[in-house]
């Protein structure tokens, strides 16, 4: 084992109360609670109800970490916690748990990023990270391609979705397909039987007046944009049921994956090349998704670009994300954040920690 000092992660950002334990690049415990169940009759992640589900089981997910990783509270060195981006209420929740534990232990807090932890958390699952990176997230709160030039010090946002966010997609569609929530899973495995060409749905933003040239690059060239395919899909499903006509519902499940997965892979890949960045990692809960893997590795394989994909568990939130780029940050000689931050909703990915200066 490593000298590296122990830090404890704590997420609270969405649906999912997490609280991991790193030593540096090695994870010693990964515990998540998620209240999913407890959204699935509204088709989505309701705020309140995730903020409660967060006070129930954050001590629990703590103590249940701790007796993982085989250590006590007093064993930690640093602490840090999600402050942003993320919902106003359920980021309250991880950020007072997490205050209230760095003043009962005397230990030094960080306030860390949740876009650049889904990045950090990589070298859990394969090493160091390496240069000329780039990072594509995607999840049922994001969809946003990264440039890492440091992941301490140096992120930029190079395009993300201007609406729905690519899981949140998966999950409106599969809702008015009838099929569940959360959608993407079911949608995976439904548009294995169908035909992804059967239909030709929209894809966002992809026209030459909003991607335009390497040169004259447009106003969106990363960008992303689902709600008009959703809207799409819709329509197409309304015609049907209009006459009559059962829905093809494989054939359509399938043709909006494909809709859906041809821009992400695409666009992604375009920001690799015209970035200089050699490596990719992708991250978020849709990151499970077979046809997002298959078809991104393929065009990495072509563009020369070496992709890296977490294991799920890492790929999804969790408290180990956060804990691993502390782990990072700490070594990079940060000063810890201090007492005085408040939880940034909006928290912008160039604002990788939080120090007292951005107190409320
Ligand atoms: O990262 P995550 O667990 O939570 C956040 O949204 O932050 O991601 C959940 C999202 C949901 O929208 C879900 O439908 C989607 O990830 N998802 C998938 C798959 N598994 C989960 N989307 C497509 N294909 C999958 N296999
Ligand atoms: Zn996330």
């Amino acid at each position: 084992m490593s000298d590296a000092p122990l830090i404890l992660g704590i997420e609270s950002s969405c649906d999912e109360t997490g609280v991991g334990i790193v030593r540096g690049t090695e994870l010693l415990a990964n515990t998540v609670s998620t209240s999913m169940e407890q959204h699935v009759r509204f088709g989505g992640v309701i705020p309140e109800i995730a903020s409660r589900a967060h006070l129930e089981a954050m001590v629990p997910t703590l103590q249940q970490a701790l007796d993982t990783a085989g250590v006590a509270l007093d064993d930690v060195d640093a602490l840090a916690v999600t402050s942003g981006p993320g919902l106003s209420g359920a980021l309250m929740v991880g950020v007072a748990a997490a205050k209230a534990l760095a003043v009962a232990t005397g230990k030094p807090l960080y306030a860390v990023n949740h876009l650049v932890a889904h990045v950090g958390v990589g070298v859990l699952d394969g090493g160091e990270l390496p240069d000329r990176l780039g990072a594509l997230l995607v999840s049922g709160g994001h969809t946003e391609i990264l440039k890492i030039d440091s992941l301490t010090d140096d992120v930029e946002l190079l395009g993300a979705t201007i609406d729905d966010a690519a899981g949140e997609a998966y999950d409106k569609v599969a809702r008015l397909l009838g099929l569940g929530y959360p959608g993407g899973p079911v949608i995976d495995r439904l548009a294995k039987e169908g035909d992804g060409k059967a239909i030709r749905f929209p894809r966002g933003l992809s026209l030459p007046k909003f991607v335009g040239t390497a040169e004259a690059p447009g106003k969106h060239r990363y960008d992303f944009s689902f709600s008009g395919l959703k809207t799409a899909v819709a329509r197409f499903v309304e015609q049907y049921q209009a006459k009559g006509l059962e829905v093809p519902v494989a054939d359509v499940a399938a043709s909006f994956q494909e809709a859906v997965v041809d821009v992400i892979t695409k666009k992604a890949v375009m920001a690799c090349t015209e970035h200089g960045m050699e490596n990719l990692l992708l991250g978020g809960g849709v990151a499970a998704n077979s046809r997002l893997r298959q078809l991104l590795q393929a065009r990495c394989d072509s563009a020369g670009i070496s992709l890296r994909i977490p294991k799920p568990s890492l790929c999804t939130d969790n408290g180990a994300m956060i804990a691993a780029l502390a782990a990072q940050v700490v070594a990079a000689g940060v000063a810890p954040s201090g007492l005085g931050f408040a939880t940034d909703p909006g928290q912008p990915v160039t604002q990788i920690t939080l120090s007292d200066l951005h107190a409320a």
